[in-house]
């Protein structure tokens, strides 16, 4: 599949005329993702129509407020965009109420716990070490400032939640708030038990469903709509959309969503953004939306199989999702995720190093490093292609000095990616 953008030339030429340096940095960027295999979980490739959306005249217009109710005049052509992201949003998901004002994930997951409970509240949030995310209370976010975090993790010896467990630690902590959702946690998380787990320790519970959020639209993830308070999300990751965050909820709740979301922690809202989600929304209702992700878990499944071949362990054994973390401590390559990160980027692979479960290194060494097929299978690579791909990775991984072994493989990448053209006449 390739994203066709007509009228995207004569938008850069414009670019070029007006400032030649930043023109050139976006067409290196343009190659960069054309002529690499881009394996961040959390990335993918907006359709042409998405990101024309974002392109356009509405970023010029302020719209404080919500569809009917604004502090500008001339909204009537933003409401009606509003008001059809919104429509398309609760439909996607059969959601009660949403919210598709937020500027980023993190500022969902604020607004959402602004709405949900008192400043000084407790939270019990899964471990950022074990896949969590830094706005489900890292001491340096708002999160961990405003609020008092308890975390859950995995278990050593499965590498998986323990719901049993996690019901006692809730019902010993007694959070005001239960968070479920994580960046880098490869398993079906439970939501209807969470939910349960929640109500017995008097908590809400709020679900960020930011990774997998495509995955639970097209089918692939149980969802977590009908057991959540309140549910964030990116649109940007498998939800294959612009830049962004969105909230969806139980009516009960979107009084104080709104207002937690403005005038809570933002000002105007990005409408060409929100245009551009309303696009994507559409988008993820089509039947080849449910079709592409289930591509995306069966690509996963045969890439995470495909580096066990290679001898590789995987946390947790594997996959349910779009997503895998490899540990690569020996009996594996025995180098670090950076060193792998590192390795891997010369050969035109783009992975990030992740943490892995009671990881004895640094954030920024890690053992591990975290591999996801959204974006690969946006642009078409298909199961065959992730045997091949498991041994390149292999072979960089072994030898990740050898720029013989980097330019080899880096070639064979390249004429992969030209087969699968993803924006094909950006710059034609
Ligand atoms: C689970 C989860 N929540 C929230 C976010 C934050 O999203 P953003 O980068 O848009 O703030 C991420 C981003 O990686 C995430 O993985």
């Amino acid at each position: 599949m390739s994203h066709s953008a007509a009228t995207s030339a004569s938008l850069y030429a414009r670019v070029q005329g007006a400032d030649p340096e930043i023109a050139s940095l976006l067409h290196a960027e343009w190659r960069r993702q054309e002529e690499g295999i881009e394996l961040i979980a959390s990335e993918n490739q907006a359709s042409a129509a998405v990101i024309e959306a974002m392109g356009s005249t509405l970023t010029n217009k302020y719209a404080e407020g919500y569809p009917g109710r604004r502090y500008y005049g001339g909204c009537e052509h933003v409401d009606r965009v509003e008001e059809i992201a919104r429509d398309r949003l609760k439909t996607l998901f059969g959601a009660e109420s949403a919210n598709v004002q937020p500027s980023s994930g993190s500022q969902a997951n604020q607004a959402a716990m602004l709405a949900l409970i008192p400043p000084g509240a407790t939270v019990l949030a899964m471990d950022l070490n074990h896949g969590g995310h830094l706005s489900h209370g890292h001491p340096k976010n708002a999160s961990g400032i405003y609020y008092q975090f308890v975390h859950y993790g995995v278990q050593p010896d499965t590498e998986r939640l323990d719901y049993d467990a996690l019901r006692d630690q809730a019902l010993e902590v007694k959070p005001a708030l239960l968070m479920a959702g994580a960046s880098a946690y490869s398993r079906t998380l439970d939501f209807e038990r969470l939910a349960a787990i929640a109500r017995e320790a008097g908590a809400k519970f709020m679900v960020d469903m930011a990774h997998i959020a495509g995955l639970v639209a097209g089918g692939q993830h149980p969802s977590p709509v009908p057991h959540a308070d309140v549910v964030t999300m990116t649109t940007h990751k498998t939800l294959r959309g612009p830049r962004g965050g969105a909230i969806v909820c139980k009516k009960d709740w979107i009084k104080q969503v709104n207002s937690a979301v403005f005038p809570g922690i933002q000002g105007g809202p990005l409408m060409h953004v929100i245009a551009a989600k309303a696009i994507a929304f559409a988008e993820a209702l089509q039947p080849s939306f449910a079709e592409y992700q289930a591509r995306t878990v069966r690509n996963a499944a045969a890439l995470a199989g495909g580096l066990q071949r290679h001898g590789y362990r995987l946390v947790s054994g594997g996959t349910d999702n779009h997503l895998m973390l490899v540990d690569l401590r020996a009996p594996g390559p025995g180098i670090t995720g950076a060193e792998a990160e590192a390795a891997l980027g010369r050969a035109h692979i783009t992975v990030n190093k992740n943490l892995i479960p009671f990881d004895p290194e640094t954030p920024m060494r890690a053992s591990g490093i975290r591999i996801g097929t959204p974006a690969i299978t946006t642009r078409g690579f298909g199961e065959a292609d992730m045997e091949t791909l498991a041994a390149w990775i292999d072979r960089v991984l072994r030898a990740p000095e050898d720029a013989d072994v980097a330019s080899e493989v880096g070639k064979a990448v390249r004429a992969l990616c030209a087969r699968h053209p993803i924006y094909p006449d950006y710059f034609a």
